[in-house]
């Protein structure tokens, strides 16, 4: 009888890729992926560890598993990633229930693991990091759909002080232009449309003499690649033969994600974050001047250690310059290990709160403004979803990764269709349907 297993994934795109991975693992191993976590022989939990708040959903995630082991005692639950690396003493010491714990780079075991179960019945932890893993030969089980991730290099080298990913993914490594361009080929003729180049720092993507740059064209060159997005850059690796190869591709599309973190220099300088406001702010100005209507989305940070009101105030401040398309906002959330750990004049949570509300704020603001301007475009939207809100709309993107509502007309999800913008509401944009013969794209 065919063993089956579940695997829910928390945090970034690049565990989104991982679980993939791991599933094609579980599945030339003759496992069936099954949806009802009750139901599995394997229970495994994809993990973050960037945030404390991440970290807590996983930890009430296990309580369930737990629950469900003690109906049924032969389930097997492992926690996989970054969690599993950052906290595999707490675990083994008050999660006996869990069986196996395995880091990022460790998921080569699996198989074996899951052979030797039957007679194994002790914790199998692995969270060794390589130096060299980038599961090259390994090819990911894709849920049909969009967009397929492909994961260009793994780890992190910047370390800036209040981040976890450099000690639970270890060194930045990259794979071969050659394999990544065979995945992107399979990937193509299995129907994806979009790409999604992924690395925790994807733009230090450096094999041989090949930077990123020159992988970036080279994904552009193949043939029946329609959209091409990559994330997570990091500015200081954003440089003009990146923004050019941009420029002369269609189907690269035209969104920057643009971490800030901070806009003051000082605490720029103690989260390590190699570059200043004034740089940033050049930089953004150069991306917006190279790629005409390009989207820019970016990260914030607010109550980083000792951030004074008048330093958070500069945060605001090169908002107003740059004024985001949109922003993913954070309060700093300390974690064990790193650098920024070590200080000691931690904000009050109120004072986080009220600057994550300020910041929230103006983005809203910055996004509806940067959004009115799209207003009367025509955009070419690849319709990806339902609408949540109404099932006679479709969703779709624009490649400046804007989200638009329109009605389905006689469109399927998949296709990539001009649409004249008429409203821009809360975060999205609302548009109708232009007939083809109609259609002049911008
Ligand atoms: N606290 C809050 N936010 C963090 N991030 C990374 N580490 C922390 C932390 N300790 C945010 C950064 C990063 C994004 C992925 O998560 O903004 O760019
Ligand atoms: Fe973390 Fe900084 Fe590396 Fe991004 S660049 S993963 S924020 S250490």
């Amino acid at each position: 009888m065919f063993k089956s297993y579940f695997i829910e994934t928390y945090g970034c795109q690049m565990n989104v890729a991982d679980s993939e991975l791991v599933e094609g693992l579980l599945q030339k191993e003759g496992l069936r992926h099954t949806d009802k976590m009750e139901d599995a022989d394997f229970i495994f939990v994809n993990t973050c560890a960037i945030r404390e708040h991440a970290e807590e959903k996983v930890h009430s995630q296990l309580g369930r598993y737990y629950r469900i082991k003690k109906q049924k005692p032969d389930t097997i639950i492992g926690v996989l990633g970054c969690m599993a690396q950052h906290l595999k003493n707490d675990i083994l010491e008050n999660k006996p229930y869990v069986d196996i714990v395995l880091g990022p780079d460790s998921y080569r075991k699996l198989p074996e693991i899951i052979r030797n179960r039957v007679n194994e019945t002790n914790n199998i932890v692995d969270t060794t990091l390589s130096r060299f893993e980038v599961y090259d030969d390994l090819f990911p089980s894709r849920n049909e759909g969009i967009n397929a991730w492909i994961s260009i290099m793994r780890g992190c080298d910047k370390f800036c002080t209040f981040c976890i990913v450099p000690f639970t993914r270890g060194r930045e490594r990259s794979r071969s232009v050659k394999s990544i361009i065979s995945e992107v080929k399979q990937a193509v003729s299995e129907g994806f449309v979009e790409i999604t180049l992924l690395g925790q720092n994807v733009n230090s993507y450096s094999h041989g003499n090949d930077g990123f740059p020159v992988l970036l064209e080279a994904v552009a060159d193949i043939d029946g690649v329609k959209r091409i997005r990559y994330t997570s850059p990091h500015p200081q690796d954003i440089n003009e033969e990146l923004l050019d190869v941009m420029a002369s591709h269609d189907t690269i599309c035209n969104y920057v994600h643009l971490p800030l973190q901070a806009g003051n220099n000082r605490i720029l300088k103690r989260m390590n974050r190699t570059y200043s406001k004034e740089h940033f702010t050049e930089l953004a100005n150069l991306i917006r001047k190279k790629l005409p209507n390009v989207g820019i989305s970016t990260d914030i940070i607010v109550g980083f250690p000792g951030e004074t009101e008048a330093e958070f105030e500069e945060t605001l401040g090169v908002m107003e310059k740059v004024k985001f398309d949109s922003a993913f906002t954070f309060k700093y959330s300390l974690r064990p290990g790193t650098k920024a750990a070590e200080f000691s004049d931690y904000l009050p949570e109120e004072v986080k709160q009220t600057r994550l509300e300020n910041v929230i704020e103006l983005q809203k603001k910055h996004t509806l403004e940067r959004n009115l301007d799209f207003v009367n475009n025509v955009e070419t939207v690849l319709v990806e979803k339902e609408s949540k809100r109404s099932s006679s709309h479709w969703a779709g993107r624009t490649d400046s990764n804007k989200w638009v509502i329109f009605e389905k007309g006689t469109v399927n999800i998949k296709d990539f269709v001009p649409v004249l913008i008429t409203a821009a509401k809360g975060i999205s944009l609302h548009g109708e349907l232009v007939q083809k013969e109609e259609a002049i794209i911008i």
